[in-house]
């Protein structure tokens, strides 16, 4: 019986297991879908944009441990809340290098505020209710993010995007030489979005 009992946990589990890895995935195509219509090639454009939703999870999702951490009145949720506000930051700080790059236009700003609005409230339900899978989404975007941003670099070395200096800003945040280029810069913030890959996948399971 025990055994029985046992074996349809574990396929509980699986089949729990799959869809929080469908939805993930599927939620993940759908906002790609979004952006590849939307920005095309258009990079610089679309990091602006896509940053602004980035700075989002890991906000919500700090903001909400730490309030578990004060109902419960428990420790033990610093590292994690840490872990996740530092990634809002990092988001932000990603936004504020490529607002150099490209300005966004009027259409573009309202994108921006309506994104926003949307996106708080949906990341915040999901990640009430389901935590893991919110993770393994974000998890998703990143690897998403990654490979926006190898294309990005692509379109550098070939010439159709010119290999302006990297901003001030982003030269004294990664230590960059002082002559660093945008390629510079890219390979920085690429090497950031793989680790809140690995962050968020670990925090999925
Ligand atoms: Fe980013
Ligand atoms: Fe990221």
């Amino acid at each position: 019986m025990e055994v029985s009992n046992n074996a349809r946990g574990s396929f509980r589990n699986k089949m729990t297991g799959r869809i929080s890895n469908a939805f993930a995935k599927g939620q993940t195509m759908f906002f790609r879908f979004f952006a590849d219509t939307f920005f095309a090639k258009r990079y610089g454009h679309r990091a602006v944009v896509l940053e602004t939703i980035a700075g989002v999870p890991g906000m919500v999702a700090g903001m909400w441990i730490h309030l578990k951490s004060l109902r419960k009145a428990r420790t033990g949720y610093g590292p994690q809340i840490r872990e996740l506000l530092a990634e809002a930051e990092n988001e932000r700080m990603h936004l504020m290098f490529f607002i150099k790059i490209a300005k966004p236009n009027v259409f573009e700003r309202l994108l921006i505020l309506t994104a926003q609005i949307i996106f708080w409230h949906y990341y915040l339900v999901l990640y009430v209710f389901f935590p893991k899978t919110a993770h393994r989404m974000i998890h998703y975007f990143e690897e998403e993010a990654v490979r926006s941003y190898t294309s990005y670099l692509e379109m550098i070395e070939s010439g159709d995007i010119d290999n302006i200096p990297a901003p001030e800003m982003a030269i004294s945040y990664y230590n960059l030489d002082s002559d660093a280029r945008l390629s510079d810069m890219i390979v920085k913030v690429r090497e950031d979005e793989k680790h809140h890959a690995e962050v968020n996948h670990r925090m999925s399971l």
